[in-house]
């Protein structure tokens, strides 16, 4: 949600702040903006409404000075996505990037005013420029002017600051929202996210809240806004390739990322099998102890899903009972859980606020948190008292694809290192759980290299022809049709809703007429029988209804058949096929596939 950028190096900064701002893209494209010291030493500020194309086609033939630079993307909250509501805003000397809400921002505005300062914009940010300008008249130094102007702000934030008065000057802070540090060859990055500065350094920390990370000729000082002495810088090594950012020969970035399913898999199950033992060592969860007795899941959209996935897997394989809850919903509710319950928030970024506030809802209580997270050193990962890292590498198409795959195999991993733990394990249970997981990557990577896209493009003709369309799932194909509802959904505009199949003839059949398609995942081994009563009954009311299912969950050829296959793995050909079916339909209907419309990848407001 809004992304920022700040660099100080050697680099011609006006080109390299458009590199990284496009691989910001993902999270917001309602505006985009550049500032930077042009040839005659003063600040050049650059901004346009739109994607980032506009804001390129505007730097044509513009190139600055080294030295520090600021970018911005924009994913609006305060204020239409205008060109003067796009980012960087300026006060006299001061400009400033930002992302995230200023919570006062009405009553500063009100005393700024008064005091003589004029705003320009909607935006909640120009407060914090006019407010750094204020203190810098005053302090004459940069990093000061921002420590007490954040004194004055309520809400959160991620600032970059540059001073037209200081070229060698570059201030990042943040609290709330995140904000890295990256350190290049004589060069420092500030940024919401890796991939912004993956092309140029993998050296990166996250900066702590309330810190203030003041670059200038002496390098980089890390300076508590509470005064306290100043912090020594820790990088460490980002274990992300820089081409994992890249399209490649790919048309999307959601194309490329749903046919790096396998390898999402592969990675996640690395070092967590101890050798020779077949069994699986979460050592990261060392420090929660002995197995709960409950487990609540708080996550949002996507990452619910696979949540929902979690609960099916943890209590097939344990006697743990499993909740499930949206984080929205829970972070404000009286937390009802069992004493010594674990908490387990799923989250992608790792920036989701209300998963963190989940999170923090259950910390405050005493209760052991857990973060499931695919971005290592996220704000979660700060946050909760034990991480398990999904390491699908970065994604970048809005809508999550292999960032789930990699989700259903942390709590796959999850489930099988409770069963190890719990009385009631059932041995053969889980070491057949445990050998189809571990062959899935394979399985997988077969299964896509077969692919029948003359199929799948078949069946996106049908959904891009409906009006409506309703996936139904019972057991394990039920997070799995709200999952493929979501996709198509995000990317296609098209209405879709997702229902537990016993919950049709409760409500929702009575939209079946024609026009209306159902699409039925069918790869729970238990309950596909039932499922297909369901269908029948869509059929026997004149519904269209298109199938994926494999040989033995399908008394009839399915639109879309699976190869056999064993326990849960169907999960995961099932997942690939409705992320593709939604995707196929996208391009089909000539959508913006990885930058779909009031969409933002990381959503860091509530
Ligand atoms: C859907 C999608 C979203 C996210 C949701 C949570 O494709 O990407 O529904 O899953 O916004 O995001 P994270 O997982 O980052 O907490």
């Amino acid at each position: 949600m809004c992304g920022i950028i700040g660099y100080i190096g050697p680099e011609e900064p006006v080109s390299l702040v458009l590199e990284a701002l496009s691989r910001l893209e993902y999270r917001g494209y309602d505006s985009a903006g550049v500032a930077y010291f042009d040839r005659e030493a003063k600040v050049d500020v650059v901004r346009a409404s739109g994607k980032l194309s506009n804001l390129a086609a505007l730097c044509q033939g513009r190139a600055g000075l080294p030295g520090p630079a600021i970018g911005h993307i924009r994913w609006a909250t305060h204020g239409a996505p205008t060109e003067e509501n796009a980012h960087p805003h300026r006060s006299g000397p001061i400009v400033v990037v930002h992302n995230g809400i200023i919570e006062n921002d009405r009553e500063l505005r009100k005393s700024l005013s008064s005091e003589g300062f004029s705003f320009s914009s909607e935006t909640d940010t120009e407060v914090v420029a006019h407010l750094v300008h204020r203190h810098y008249r005053t302090t004459g130094s940069l990093p000061e002017a921002v420590r007490l102007a954040l004194r004055e702000i309520a809400g959160s934030y991620a600032l970059a600051v540059l001073c037209e008065e200081r070229p060698g000057e570059l201030v990042g802070v943040r609290r709330g929202a995140p904000l890295l540090l990256g350190e290049g060859e004589n060069a420092y990055f500030l940024a919401s996210d890796v991939p912004a500065f993956l092309k140029w350094t993998r050296k990166m920390m996250p900066l702590p809240p309330d810190v203030i990370a003041a670059i200038g000729p002496d390098g980089l000082a890390l300076l508590p806004v509470d005064g306290s002495p100043p912090l020594v810088p820790l990088f460490e090594e980002v274990p992300w390739d820089p081409v994992a950012a890249e399209k490649g020969h790919y048309r999307h970035f959601m194309e490329k990322e749903i046919f790096e399913g396998p390898r999402a898999i592969m990675d996640t199950l690395e070092g967590r099998i101890a050798p020779g033992h077949g069994r699986v060592m979460l050592s990261e969860l060392a420090r929660l102890g002995p197995s709960p007795p409950e487990l609540v899941f708080v996550a949002c959209g996507t990452s619910y899903h696979a949540a929902l996935l979690g609960r099916q897997f943890i209590e097939s394989l344990s006697d743990i009972p499993v909740r499930v809850e949206i984080a929205s919903e829970f972070r404000y509710r009286p937390l009802r859980i069992r004493k010594g319950a674990w908490v387990v928030g799923i989250t992608q970024s790792g920036e989701t606020a209300d998963t963190l506030g989940a999170l923090d809802h259950a910390r405050r209580e005493g209760y052991l948190t857990l973060a499931v997270t695919n971005v290592p050193g996220s704000s979660i990962t700060r946050e909760a008292s034990a991480t398990l890292l999904t390491r699908a590498g970065p994604e970048i198409g809005v809508a999550s694809t292999k960032a789930f795959v990699a989700q259903i195999t942390a709590v796959w991993l999850l489930a099988l290192h409770l069963a190890r733990r719990t009385a009631l394990r059932e041995e053969e249970g889980s070491k057949k759980a445990l050998e189809i997981l571990l062959k899935s990557p394979a399985r997988l990577e077969g299964f896509l290299g077969a692919l029948d896209l003359g199929t799948i493009d078949g069946l996106a003709e049908k959904v891009a022809a409906s009006r409506f369309v309703i996936f139904i799932g019972r057991g394990l194909d039920y997070p799995l049709a709200i999952e493929g509802a979501l996709k198509l959904k995000e990317i296609t505009y098209r209405p879709a809703d997702g229902y537990p199949g016993g919950e049709l003839k409760h409500g929702p059949i009575a939209l079946i007429e024609p026009g209306v398609l159902v699409v039925a995942p069918l790869v729970d081994p238990d309950l596909s029988a039932k499922e297909w009563s369901n269908i029948r009954e869509v059929e026997a009311r004149g519904g269209t209804v298109l199938t994926i299912a494999s040989p033995e969950t399908a008394p009839v050829l399915p639109a879309y058949p699976l190869p056999a296959t064993e326990g849960w793995e169907g999960v995961f050909f099932a997942t690939a096929i409705l992320q593709l079916l939604s995707y196929r339909t996208a391009v089909l209907m000539g959508n913006d596939v990885d930058q779909p419309r009031n969409l933002a990848k990381s959503v860091t407001v509530e």
